[in-house]
């Protein structure tokens, strides 16, 4: 099995990136991360950073075709993209959505995401954990609707 895990918009830019609010960890350095963890459960794991909305619908349309599973962290495209939430939906492949800070506590223009309500659930503030904490949570529910 396969999970794809989408990063949305200056998620490029982690490490450098308001280390304050985001680490330093680089986004090569997540990826490294949540390959180790897919390989502990003997899953392939796929990645996608994108700035442009689109690549990222596109990216959505197409994921079924090779993965079971999606992680997402939208990033600005949360709080903004009907277009990304409805790829989900039509498509409608299990996913997790993750954000490295916790939007709730941060300004008010965070705090909806278009997403959540098409998705499994949502992990928030964990840094890179997230990811992680993501990966172990789709991987989990995966496992329980094949059965
Ligand atoms: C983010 C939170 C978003 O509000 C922000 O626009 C990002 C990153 C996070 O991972 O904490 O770019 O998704």
């Amino acid at each position: 099995p396969s999970l794809l895990v989408l990063h949305g918009p200056n998620l490029n830019l982690l490490g450098q990136r308001e280390p304050g609010i985001y680490g330093t960890t680089t986004l090569a350095e997540i990826n490294q991360r949540l390959q180790q963890e897919a390989q502990l459960h003997e899953f392939a794991v796929s990645f996608l950073q994108s700035n442009h909305e689109g690549v990222l619908v596109d990216a959505i349309q197409s994921a079924p075709d090779q993965h079971q599973g999606l992680i997402i962290n939208a990033a600005a495209y949360t709080h903004t993209s009907v277009a990304i939430r409805d790829a989900i939906a039509a498509v409608g492949i299990p996913t997790v959505e993750v954000h490295l800070s916790n939007i709730y506590r941060r300004e008010p223009f965070r705090h909806h995401s278009y997403i959540a309500p098409v998705v499994l659930g949502q992990i928030s503030g964990f840094g890179v954990d997230s990811y992680i904490l993501g990966l172990q949570a789709l991987v989990r529910y995966l496992g329980q609707t094949q059965k």
